[in-house]
């Protein structure tokens, strides 16, 4: 067989709850297809925090950066918000995201048929949807320098951070989502604030640049705001969007809710080489945590999204996406997706009948 090494970090609130299942799925759609996994889990976020000290302890990135792929839940909680940055969980999330390089953070959203009455928008605007954010995420105000806290020439006190991209920052990011949207419709939205920001100025003419290499995709350029507005008002008209760490942190959750819950929404985050991460956009999910109501799907898509781009096992990975599909058609749904002649079940019992579906599907020749 062929054997992979996948670090499972869970995390805190759902995180736990939705990678146990989703553990389960891909060792079973990988066993289906020849694939042998070597789990290893380790402590992230306020979970590691509480157990180790730190957010992101040495033994865990080190681990991620060993194995062949990491797969993780979500990070954050109440009980860590007040913490000082440093000890925070989702300063845990950031360095691990920067310590495997992974730049370039794909986050698919697309409506299915069988969840389109779960969507907040009217039908005939979310029918059909199926776009990828491409956000870049190792840099822009995430990690510009300078930051932090100060005061200004009043004397009063003020806190800044700093939106900065290199050309070979914006460069790379670039040629990821023109060489996706190559691989889709050909298009590509490029989303920026290039009406006030330098940054955004300098991001634009950098893809304007890239875009030379890439006749066949047709690019467009549009500013955040209307970006915003668009993704609700018609959202079809979007394939590839491309844009920085920032603007893709809350047009990929806005994305989410076309498709009915960010409880559905996987992500790959990727570098030039080295081992992928790969987690659902959302996060752990306080309010429902530790009750088994957690919609597993967006992790589990995100395992089909490690076999396709962490592991280039895309047999594998059409397995889990089918069995997902197929689990939906039986009329299975979590309560974030619940709709009435729907059958509810929890977190746990939606892995259980995945886990059918994939044994319902044709053994491999
Ligand atoms: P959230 O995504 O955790 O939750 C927002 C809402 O969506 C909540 O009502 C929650 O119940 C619901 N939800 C989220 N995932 C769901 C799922 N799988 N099934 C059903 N419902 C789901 O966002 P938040 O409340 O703003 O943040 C909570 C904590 O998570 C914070 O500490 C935040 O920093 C952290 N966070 C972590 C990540 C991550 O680990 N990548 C991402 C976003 C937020
Ligand atoms: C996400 C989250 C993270 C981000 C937080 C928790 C650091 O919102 O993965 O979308 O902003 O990138
Ligand atoms: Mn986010």
């Amino acid at each position: 067989p062929r054997r992979y090494r996948i670090t499972l970090l869970p995390g805190d609130g759902i995180g736990p709850e939705v990678v146990s299942v989703a553990k389960d799925v891909l060792a079973l759609a990988g066993s289906h297809e020849g694939i042998e996994f070597k789990f290893c889990e380790m402590p992230l976020g306020g979970t590691a925090i509480d157990n180790v000290g730190v957010p992101l302890p040495v033994e865990t990135l080190n681990a991620a950066k060993e194995s062949d792929a990491v797969l993780l839940g979500a990070i954050g909680g109440y009980k860590w918000d007040k913490n000082a940055k440093l000890l925070k969980p989702e300063t845990g999330l950031l360095h691990l995201r920067r310590g495997l390089g992974v730049f370039a953070n794909l986050r698919p959203a697309v409506v299915l048929p069988q969840l389109i009455g779960s969507s907040t928008l009217k039908m005939e605007v979310a029918e059909g949807v199926d776009l990828m954010v491409i956000r870049e995420l190792t840099g822009g105000i995430y990690f510009g320098e300078p930051r932090g806290f100060g005061t200004n020439d009043k004397g009063e006190d003020v806190g800044f951070n700093t939106e900065v991209y290199s050309a070979s920052e914006v460069d790379r990011i670039a040629r990821v989502a023109f060489k996706v949207a190559q691989k889709r419709r050909g298009k590509l939205c490029s989303v920026d604030k290039a009406n006030v920001l330098e940054a955004s100025i300098f991001w634009r003419k950098r893809v304007d640049t890239i875009a030379l290499e890439f006749p066949d995709v047709l690019l467009s350029h549009m500013y955040v705001d209307n970006a915003a507005m668009q993704l609700i008002r018609e959202p079809r008209q979007f394939d590839t969007i491309l844009t920085n760490n920032i603007f893709g942190d809350i047009l990929s959750d806005e994305a989410s809710m076309l498709t009915g819950s960010i409880g559905m929404l996987p992500s790959a985050s990727i570098s030039e080489s080295g081992p992928g991460l790969f987690e659902p956009i959302h996060g752990s999910a306080p309010d429902i945590a530790g009750q088994d109501k957690a919609n597993p799907l967006a992790t589990i898509l995100s395992a089909a999204m490690l076999l396709q781009y962490g592991l280039g096992e895309d047999n594998a990975a059409k397995r889990i996406e089918d069995a997902v599909i197929e689990t939906l058609n039986k009329g299975f749904r979590t309560g974030d997706i619940h709709s009435s002649g729907m059958v509810l079940v929890g977190c746990k019992k939606m892995g259980e009948e995945v886990l059918k579906s994939l044994d319902a599907q044709m053994p491999v020749a």
